[in-house]
């Protein structure tokens, strides 16, 4: 079950920005949380738009970085390296709630960051970097699951990559029955500031 979103009304952007980080740091860390799962958008190479699931892995609301793991042979990151330029978006109907993130991504593959994040990666996380073939690869029959790599089996770890998306602003839109509430968050104020807009 979601928390109730806030009233934006009865609050300021300050507490707004605590309560939506607290919430992120929250779903990176229970995939029962409905913004575990988000959506990203990219500019392929041909400059049409794609959108793919992925999960949320950490959040850092110091820097404005939110980071999710993908495998370095999936098309999304020729089209990041391409068009650093992505687009997040989350909708929890419970909370009748969505976020849009406009940010900037960077691949991390074999640094520091994606060794970090690897020797972190549970075994099942793991195994779905092991696989022979490529994201997006095309196969003559749908093929088996991998089987999870025994602890410390490194198999998988030249295929697995971070990928690190960040962020100055946030768009966030609570539905309410009493009238919808729409801000952007400016999260490089200091302060932070928000705009109301027209939902
Ligand atoms: C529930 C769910 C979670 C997923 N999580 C990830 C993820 O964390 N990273 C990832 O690269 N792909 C994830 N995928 C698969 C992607 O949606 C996508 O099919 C795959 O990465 C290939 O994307 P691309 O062709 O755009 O590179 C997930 C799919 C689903 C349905």
């Amino acid at each position: 079950m979601s928390p109730a979103a806030p009233n934006l009304a009865a609050i300021d952007a300050v507490a707004a920005w605590a309560w939506l980080a607290g919430e992120l740091g929250a779903a990176a860390g229970s995939a029962r949380h409905a913004f575990h799962l988000l959506t990203v958008a990219t500019v392929n190479p041909d400059n049409t738009a794609d959108t793919r699931t992925v999960v949320l892995r950490h959040v850092d609301p110091i820097s404005r970085e939110i980071r999710f793991h993908t495998d370095i042979r999936s098309p999304k990151v020729q089209a990041i390296r391409r068009e650093p330029r992505v687009a997040l978006h989350w909708y929890d109907p419970a909370m009748r709630l969505q976020l849009r993130i406009a940010a900037r991504g960077t691949i991390h593959h074999g640094d520091a960051c994606a060794d970090a994040a690897w020797n972190a990666a549970a075994p099942m996380s793991r195994a779905c970097y092991t696989t022979d073939v490529a994201p997006g690869d095309r196969l003559e029959a749908f093929p088996d699951g991998p089987a999870a790599p025994a602890a410390g089996d490194d198999a998988g770890r030249r295929h697995f990559a971070v990928v690190s998306c960040r962020f100055d602003e946030v768009d966030l839109l609570a539905l309410h029955a009493s009238g919808h509430q729409r801000v952007r968050l400016h999260l490089a104020h200091d302060p932070v500031t928000w705009s109301v807009l027209a939902p």
